[in-house]
């Protein structure tokens, strides 16, 4: 070994003593004829003394610079009282060197790491583009460090209750789960391609048929989609699937799950079971099917007190199914929210598909806002009945009721965040249950709103045909924050059903066969009942550890254009590669990031 510790090791206690260390210079002041170097590993920093009496070393110590790497042998002393440092954990000592070895020289960085600037002021482009100096922080190390706590937490429990960890192939077909995929060109077939997986969905599902009874996988997933500060193109799944269960089992073991990963991560477990929501109670109360329980400031629903309306843009909205949902904002904070920010607020709502926010101030003699004048008697009285105290402010929404619950959903955190409301201490977990199985497709067809697999109620089954938009699902979303961290479902384990389910979903036999053909053949040689989940495990460290994005929890994450600023990938093809795919370049188009190309097969 060329060192004895860690230079975060070194205490008081090992005064007198003789050591190696190795590390990284992080900084060297130099006080003419004395030189200390604080020299800095995964595990901490010591400060090394340099001094005159060692020439040959000090000698050394003139000539490194930040980042050059050091072996330095030396012993151990107590600093001088006045010069002791609480700073550091190492901060009672020095050492005090009697041999410099210069392993490895340095550049400058192209951004400090000595921690005298704030990460967060340097591009982060150009912190990714060496994200291996950036890693040298020790800040950006330690979301890394609960990383792989969390993984062994869930590793520790899982093999515990008998679940046996499964790779599955990155170079598939695809597995549906809302996304574009990333495809690979297969040289040995020209205009064929391999997709990278979504998810290993249909794997786990065809373990479950081979009898393994109970799997999971820490599993990466592509996804080519929007890119948010949640979403990466690359990232990584706790995958699980259990067969013979029901969704309250599934439910009862990620709970018990999550209490001990979160525990062993934090130090503090939440309290099981976790609370449920339905779908539309999600909707109706936090206008978001990702709640954040921990504030109030929930949406009411006034579609009664404006049954008999004659407010034109109510009447409209209501005669045409539509619904109006307000938020009440009480009177101790809503002199906090000018006419100017209720603008920003309606702007906010209209991103979210709402024709506006309309606004009612209860004052002393009766409304204001721009609806007041037109309302009648009974509805100002139920609206006062309705309000706290004089001083309320009322926001509505009217609109298709998802449109109306999600406006208003998005108003809620935008105001928590303008008003700086508390929240709630400690991770706040929910189960949103019940969703819909399907979802209009805005080309009047339907969609899945998990995946295709996701088993109906059985109640519902009857519905599937006649009226797709009432079928329930068996579906279940973990929530923590107001992040959707889970998701899954007891699954169709019936071939019948699952085509059905294809059918509804607008797919003719013909192409249900040729996509899943051997899905749906593996379902017709006996296949247990089963059901998993998936939870996004890069978003649970990001909130375990709580950072701002994921890019703070992977070592290498891409950039908010989906890019890899280190390798910079996606690097263009050569042309010989392109020949071997059998794939010519055939068009050139100008993007925003450079240059994009369309393809055509040769
Ligand atoms: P779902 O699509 O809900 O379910 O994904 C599960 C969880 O993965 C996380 N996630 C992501 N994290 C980072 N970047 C992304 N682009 C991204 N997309 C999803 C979310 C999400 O809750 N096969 C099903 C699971 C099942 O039914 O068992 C699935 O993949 O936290």
């Amino acid at each position: 070994m060329r060192r004895t510790m860690s230079c975060g090791a070194l205490r008081a206690e090992h005064a007198g003593r003789t050591v190696t260390l190795a590390g990284w210079v992080n900084r060297r002041r130099d006080l003419g004829g004395l030189i200390f170097l604080d020299l800095r590993d995964h595990g901490g920093m010591s400060q090394v003394v340099a001094l005159p009496e060692h020439a040959d070393v000090l000698k050394v110590a003139e000539r490194v610079r930040s980042e050059f790497v050091l072996e330095v042998h030396g012993h151990v002393r107590l600093r001088p009282e006045a010069q002791r440092s609480e700073r550091l954990a190492t901060g009672d000592v020095e050492l005090v060197a009697d041999a410099i070895t210069v392993l490895s020289e340095a550049d400058t960085p192209p951004f400090p790491i000595d921690g005298s600037v704030d990460a967060s002021d340097v591009n982060e482009d150009l912190r990714l583009r060496h994200r291996y100096l950036d890693l040298r922080r020790s800040a950006a190390l330690a979301p890394l460090r609960l990383r792989h706590r969390v993984t062994k937490a869930i590793w520790d429990y899982l093999d515990e209750a008998g679940f046996l960890h499964v790779e599955t192939p990155l170079l598939t077909r695809s597995t549906p789960e809302g996304a574009r995929d990333y495809v690979v060109p297969a040289r040995g077939r020209p205009g064929h391609v391999y997709a990278l997986p979504q998810s290993p969905q249909l794997f786990k599902q065809m373990l479950m048929v081979g009898g393994v009874d109970r799997y999971f996988q820490i599993a990466r997933c592509f996804r080519d989609e929007d890119l948010r500060a949640d979403r990466q193109p690359d990232f990584t799944q706790l995958d699980l699937e259990m067969a013979f269960v029901e969704v309250d089992d599934v439910l009862t073991l990620n709970e018990s799950l999550m209490a001990h990963v979160v525990h062993l991560a934090t130090g503090s477990a939440p309290a099981t079971p976790f609370p449920r929501l339905s779908y539309r109670d999600a909707m109706e109360r936090f206008g978001s099917d990702k709640p954040d329980v921990r504030f109030g400031l929930e949406l009411t629903d006034l579609d009664d007190t404006f049954a008999a309306t004659d407010v034109r843009a109510l009447r409209g909205v209501l005669d045409a199914g539509g619904v109006v949902r307000a938020l009440r904002v009480p009177v101790e904070h809503a002199g906090s929210v000018s006419r100017k920010d209720i603008e920003a607020l309606e702007a906010h709502a209209k991103r979210y598909g709402a024709h506006g926010l309309a606004w009612l101030r209860r004052g002393e003699d009766g409304f204001s806002g721009p609806l007041a004048k037109a309302l009648s008697d009974d509805e100002r009285a139920a609206l006062t009945a309705l309000s706290s105290a004089v001083g309320d402010l009322w926001l509505l929404v009217a609109g298709p009721w998802e449109t109306a619950c999600t406006a208003l959903g998005a108003v809620r955190l935008r105001l928590r965040e303008h008003l700086d409301l508390p929240l709630a201490a400690g991770h706040a977990f929910v189960w949103v249950l019940d969703f819909p199985l399907f979802e209009r497709d805005g080309e009047g067809g339907w969609t899945s709103m998990h995946h295709p697999f996701t088993r109906p109620h059985d109640d519902d089954l009857p519905l599937l045909e006649r009226d797709p938009g009432a079928v329930r699902a068996q579906a279940y979303d973990l929530v923590m924050n107001g992040f959707e961290i889970g998701g899954g479902s007891i699954r169709i384990h019936r071939s019948d059903v699952q085509e059905r389910v294809f059918t509804v979903l607008g797919m003719s036999t013909e192409e249900a066969r040729s996509r899943f053909g051997f899905f749906l053949d593996a379902l017709r040689y006996g296949t247990p009942p089963h059901g998993g989940i998936a939870w996004g495990l890069d978003r649970l460290v990001m909130l375990l550890a709580g950072a701002r994005s994921l890019r703070e929890v992977i070592a290498f994450p891409k950039n908010q254009r989906g890019a890899d600023p280190l390798t910079d990938a996606p690097a263009p093809a050569d042309a010989a590669q392109w020949a071997e795919l059998g794939l010519a370049v055939v068009a050139a188009r100008d993007t925003d990031d450079g240059v994009s190309v369309d393809l055509e097969v040769s």
